[in-house]
């Protein structure tokens, strides 16, 4: 195992201890904002690798039962100092590896899927697709780019539908205007329903 292996704890906890965390938005993207206004109140939602957890606060505030997960320690403090008395919606669990009961309603995805080593990609949407109910959804936004290094790790044209296509269909797709420069031109706002 290399030390600078994404698909390790410890790749994420030290950028978080050295304030190296350049994907951190520091608020709520506007697209999920307007998602959630339409949003019913009382389903159930997961935000894997949520980091600082800002949309936690928005999801909880629409009425969502919200479970936010991170693998790194220190990540999993930074959100719940973001929350404050919503601190307790913030656990330290990996994604792939942690016990769920109950499916959700929707999985949340922001810089999640693009921190993942490529060679996890492949496990990202079975997970994903157990994790939901039939006819729930995974939304949010999703990282594009020709470039091999990372993370972030972009998605290549098509490869987002070879990931996804077997389990799920696209029900949205737009632009983002209010991306953060590491973004900027290259992730979209995208919503699958799983079948
Ligand atoms: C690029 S950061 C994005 C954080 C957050 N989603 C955001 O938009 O600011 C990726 C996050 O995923 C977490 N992570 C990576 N692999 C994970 C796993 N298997 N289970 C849980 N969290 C994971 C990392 O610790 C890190 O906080």
């Amino acid at each position: 195992m290399s030390r600078e292996d994404a698909a390790q704890p410890e790749f994420w906890e030290k950028r978080f201890r050295e304030n190296a965390t350049p994907w951190d938005a520091g608020r709520v993207p506007e697209a999920l904002g307007q998602f959630l206004k339409t949003e019913p109140r009382g389903r159930r939602a997961l935000i894997p690798g949520c980091g600082s957890g800002y949309e936690v606060r928005a999801f909880a505030e629409a009425g969502f039962e919200t479970l936010a997960i991170d693998f790194a320690p220190a990540g999993v403090e930074r959100a719940r100092r973001t929350l404050g008395p919503l601190a307790h919606l913030v656990r330290l669990l990996d994604f792939f590896d942690f016990e769920f009961g109950r499916p959700f309603d929707l999985v949340y995805e922001r810089a999640f899927l693009c921190a993942l080593p490529r060679r996890m990609w492949p496990g990202y949407a079975p997970r994903v697709a157990d994790l939901l109910r039939p006819g729930g959804r995974l939304a949010g936004f999703f990282f594009f780019d020709e470039g091999e290094r990372g993370p972030p790790f972009g998605l290549k044209a098509g490869e987002l539908e070879i990931l996804l296509g077997g389990r799920f269909d696209r029900i949205a797709d737009a632009d983002v205007d209010d991306s953060i420069p590491i973004f900027a031109g290259k992730e979209r706002w995208q919503v699958w329903t799983r079948r």
